[in-house]
């Protein structure tokens, strides 16, 4: 019989270590909604949905019947060379929630990351300019395009250069931790006049093609800019005629309450890039833009043999009608409420969480080492989640020190209610100093 331990054990011997960032020592058998199950049957309560790519929770029998009826008929058909009709209709019906004009086109790749890369050729492509931005602390993928314009983890880029040129870096507004010492009364963006100084002095505006920003900083720690700034940025991109590209691969399809998170701030960006959830669990990845952007370029320029394939689009289509049908953007908003304000009431509590914030289910705790410093305390939070997960919850840390609280969509509040008592519990356990330093061996994390 398999167990956690060998497929561990298995994982190290055959699997490249490129793609590991462990949390703890656990392999999970099964799912159901907001359930796992691991090899030795114990049951956890998912607050991480699979880093957010499965909004719509596990094990979902409507999705496995429509697939299995896909496979059955025709998996799938190369699309570049011939026509398919469920392609068609994913696109028509992802232009359809799309925020604003309806004048778009779809663009589709097999991961967030490819679709990125796909962002970055039609910007170039349309714009006829060369020069990219992006921001510190950002993750938009692992293809040499998206690892180009992040900045999270030096590990992406170590020994494998060069990268995409001509990419140029700023600082996400982060009101928490400002670097420039303002709060909410003194702040003057100074992180926007970060942008506007270098195209005064060595970033021709006129030479940027787009401007890509994650609309809640996801994996650097859940942090939600400010409504202001966004504002302000589109209007800047506007005045340069830059494309403003949202990365809605984590934020997007409900996590925050709304189809995509770029909504929570009123303004309709140039490119929409999706992954994760939108495959309901299989590889896809979507761009969503004006049509006259998606026209600039001609094929062979984004195919992939498997992109947009029957089966995925299948599986994608109808993980879309039981959005709508369960209300999902709604029961986001809602729920996220309750999470929340549970979570503040922790915070009331406990000294070591500086902050709690998010919109709809897309929340973080900001766990510091004082309120006056509001330093990370990155080893209280990975203490606290390799604790939550041997009581059987599925929490991980980002941004060294945040409690990422991305559950399924389809939670139920008794899990909800359950989870954030064996948070609580490990709180106060890490408090007595009844965690021990062998976490460390295991948990590592981003
Ligand atoms: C904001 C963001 N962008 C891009 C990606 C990359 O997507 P994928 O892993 O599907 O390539 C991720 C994945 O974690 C992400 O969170």
């Amino acid at each position: 019989m398999k167990s956690s331990k060998s497929i561990i054990s298995n994982e190290k011997k055959y699997i490249a270590k490129a793609q590991k960032l462990p949390y703890y020592p656990v392999a999970f058998k099964k799912g159901k909604g907001a359930l796992l199950y691991d090899y030795e049957g114990r049951e956890y309560i998912d607050f991480l949905s699979s880093a957010s790519s499965a909004n719509i929770g596990h094990g979902n029998k409507e999705i496995a019947q429509v697939v299995k009826k896909q496979m059955e008929s025709l998996v799938q058909y190369v699309v570049a060379y011939f026509y398919s009709s469920l392609p068609v209709k994913l696109a028509e019906k992802l232009v359809s929630i799309a925020p604003g004009d309806k004048d778009k086109k779809v663009m589709f790749s097999t991961t967030g990351s490819a679709s990125i890369d796909g962002a970055i050729k039609l910007a170039k492509a349309y714009t006829k300019r060369s020069k990219i931005i992006s921001f510190h602390g950002s993750y938009h993928g692992s293809t040499y395009g998206a690892l180009s314009i992040s900045a999270i983890n030096t590990n992406m880029r170590r020994n494998i250069g060069p990268n995409l040129p001509e990419v140029y870096h700023f600082s996400y507004p982060n009101c928490l931790r400002c670097k420039y010492g303002k709060d909410k009364n003194s702040c003057e963006m100074e992180c926007l006049k970060e942008i506007e100084y270098a195209f005064d002095n060595y970033l021709p505006p006129d030479d940027v093609a787009a401007v890509f920003i994650e609309p809640i900083a996801g994996d650097s720690g859940l942090i939600v800019p400010p409504k202001k700034y966004i504002k302000a940025l589109y209007n800047l991109c506007k005045k340069y005629g830059i494309l403003l590209v949202s990365d809605e691969i984590q934020q997007g399809l409900g996590r925050t309450g709304k189809w995509f998170a770029i909504e929570h701030f009123d303004i309709e960006p140039d490119l929409i890039v999706m992954g994760k959830s939108i495959g309901a669990g299989l590889p896809l990845g979507v761009v969503i833009g004006k049509t006259d952007i998606l026209n600039s370029l001609d094929a062979p320029a984004h195919v992939f043999s498997m992109s947009g394939n029957s089966t995925v689009c299948a599986a994608s289509l109808k993980m879309l009608e039981i959005f709508e049908r369960e209300n999902l953007n709604e029961r986001s908003e809602k729920m996220g409420k309750y999470i929340k304000n549970k979570l503040i009431k922790l915070k009331d509590k406990y000294e070591i969480i500086g902050e709690v914030r998010g919109l709809g289910m897309s929340i973080g705790v900001d766990i510091v080492t004082d309120r006056i410093s509001m330093d990370k305390n990155h080893e209280a939070a990975a203490k606290i989640c390799y604790r939550s997960i041997e009581k059987g919850l599925v929490l991980v840390f980002i941004g060294k020190s945040v409690l990422r609280i991305q559950p399924p969509l389809v939670i139920t509040k008794e899990e909800v209610d359950k989870g954030i008592n064996i948070i609580e519990e490990s709180i106060n356990e890490y408090l007595k100093g009844e965690i021990g330093d062998e976490v460390f061996d295991f948990a590592k994390g981003w």
